[in-house]
């Protein structure tokens, strides 16, 4: 088949690619013919992935801006450039709103939404230079519905949304395009892994749930499923998409809230 992805040649930083999805994404961006960094907090993780797939390694933090930029610069120095970013970094971490203290807030918007902004700033100087670039953001479902347990995750990944928006808005006319996706409950590994239990059965567990909730698909969705939707958003596939935020939850969020049925198999 013709290369509908054309990303041979292009040079992919992928922020959180040591483990779990970002893992399989720059398995994904590798397979499509881009030369791959990986960059993650944890060096075994980086590297690792970085093997596998032979790429380069990079051992950072991205939550600081000078950390955001000095992983950014690295692949953009190993790479011999930067055209493509992925960056799956981020964590919900619980809790009642009227507990939520000052550390939590910073923790979480450091986490889930500032660093984006740190990345997307420090890849958008070498995108623009060179008027060729597109990126993919983690959000969540979390930042669209009303998030209780999880306020500050909420806000932040709405936050992901509009900067997805508002770059693409900016960087459309040198043409850079940004876009994220919005994954609903994923059985990743970092989940499945540490469920006492086979990862079959872990998986079980998840889609019992599932359809217990009433998701259309009836089962949660797979670290694949992340990965894939990145792929297309960074590769030729959407090249006339920018600015978009994909919800990857099996249909959940266009459920009638009151009602579970379904059609019969
Ligand atoms: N799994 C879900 O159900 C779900 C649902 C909605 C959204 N998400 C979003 O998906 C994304 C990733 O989820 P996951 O569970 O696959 O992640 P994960 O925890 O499995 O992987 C994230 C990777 O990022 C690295 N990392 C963490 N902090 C870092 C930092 N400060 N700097 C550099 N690297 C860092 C970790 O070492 C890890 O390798 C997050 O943005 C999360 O909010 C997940």
């Amino acid at each position: 088949m013709k290369d509908i992805f054309g990303l041979d040649g292009h040079k992919a930083l992928v922020v959180g690619g040591g483990y779990g999805h970002g893992r399989l994404t720059a398995h994904l961006l590798h397979e499509a013919g881009a030369q791959v960094a990986v960059a993650d907090i944890d060096a075994d993780r980086a590297s690792n992935v970085a093997n596998e797939i032979g790429g380069h390694a990079i051992v950072g933090d991205v939550t600081t801006p000078e950390g955001a930029k000095a992983i950014v610069d690295e692949a953009h120095d190993k790479l011999g450039g930067l055209t493509r970013l992925a960056n799956v970094v981020g964590l919900v971490q619980m809790g009642q709103f009227i507990d939520n203290d000052p550390a939590h807030w910073k923790q979480q918007m450091d986490l889930n939404l500032m660093q984006h902004v740190y990345v997307c700033q420090a890849a958008g100087k070498h995108m623009l230079a060179v008027g060729d670039g597109a990126i993919a953001m983690v959000a969540s479902v979390s930042g669209i519905y009303g998030a209780s347990n999880q306020v500050a995750y909420g806000m932040a990944k709405a936050g992901v949304m509009s900067l997805a928006r508002s770059l693409a808005a900016e960087w459309g006319p040198v043409g850079v395009r940004v876009n994220a996706i919005a994954p609903d409950i994923t059985a990743v590994p970092r989940l499945t892994e540490n469920f006492p239990g086979s990862e079959e059965e872990a998986l079980a567990m998840f889609d019992t749930m599932a359809k217990g909730e009433g998701v259309p698909l009836q089962r949660f969705g797979r670290a694949h499923e992340l990965a894939r939707p990145l792929l297309f958003l960074l590769s030729d596939m959407s090249s006339y998409m920018t600015g978009q935020c994909l919800v990857i939850d099996g249909g959940t969020m266009v459920r009638f809230p009151h009602t579970t049925g379904g059609a019969k198999p």
